[in-house]
């Protein structure tokens, strides 16, 4: 059986400095290497908060990595440098704004503060991408809501 390619994108500019030790990115490993029952390769990118950066980063996992899911981490605030939401935008040719709308609503039984993020999901060709804030915590609580969704729609997109 072919093993499914998961890109896992670090968006921060301290961890992509190598100031700050990235916590996210092994998180969501940990999640899917739990969670997941088939074979699967974890395709692990970090960079900057940079909207061109981050786009270009999507595009090389869902294109030339074939990635059928691609997850992110960090970027999706408020703040002026936050900008995966629209990295995200400008690369899908469908957005599928459930699953910000179901992860921000679970995530609020966790923090008040889970609507600053402005966390998205889109389709580039055959390759999902749902943005996750960059807290660690945040992870478990809105992979846990959406997950049962996505070998669907991966089907769906194939
Ligand atoms: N969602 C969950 N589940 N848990 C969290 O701790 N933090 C919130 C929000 N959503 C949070 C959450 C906060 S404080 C912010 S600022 C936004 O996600 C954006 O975070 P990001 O810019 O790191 O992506």
């Amino acid at each position: 059986m072919e093993s499914i390619r998961i890109g896992i994108l670090t968006v921060s500019d301290r961890a992509s400095r190598g100031e700050y030790e990235d916590r996210g990115g092994p998180a969501i490993h940990d999640y899917l290497a739990e969670i997941l029952a088939c074979q699967w390769t974890p395709v692990p990118r970090i960079v900057s908060d940079d909207v061109a950066g981050i786009q270009d980063a999507l595009v090389q996992l869902c294109d030339r990595e074939r990635c059928s899911l691609v997850v992110t981490t960090g970027g999706t605030g408020p703040a002026k440098r936050d900008v995966t939401p629209e990295a995200t935008e400008r690369v899908c040719e469908k957005m599928m704004p459930g699953f910000g709308e179901l992860m921000r609503k679970v995530s609020l039984e966790h923090v008040p503060t889970a609507i600053l993020s402005r966390q998205t999901a889109g389709i580039r060709g055959s390759s999902l991408i749902v943005n996750l804030p960059g807290k660690p915590s945040a992870i478990a609580e809105c992979l846990d809501a959406v997950f049962p969704a996505i070998p669907y729609c991966i089907d769906l997109i194939d």
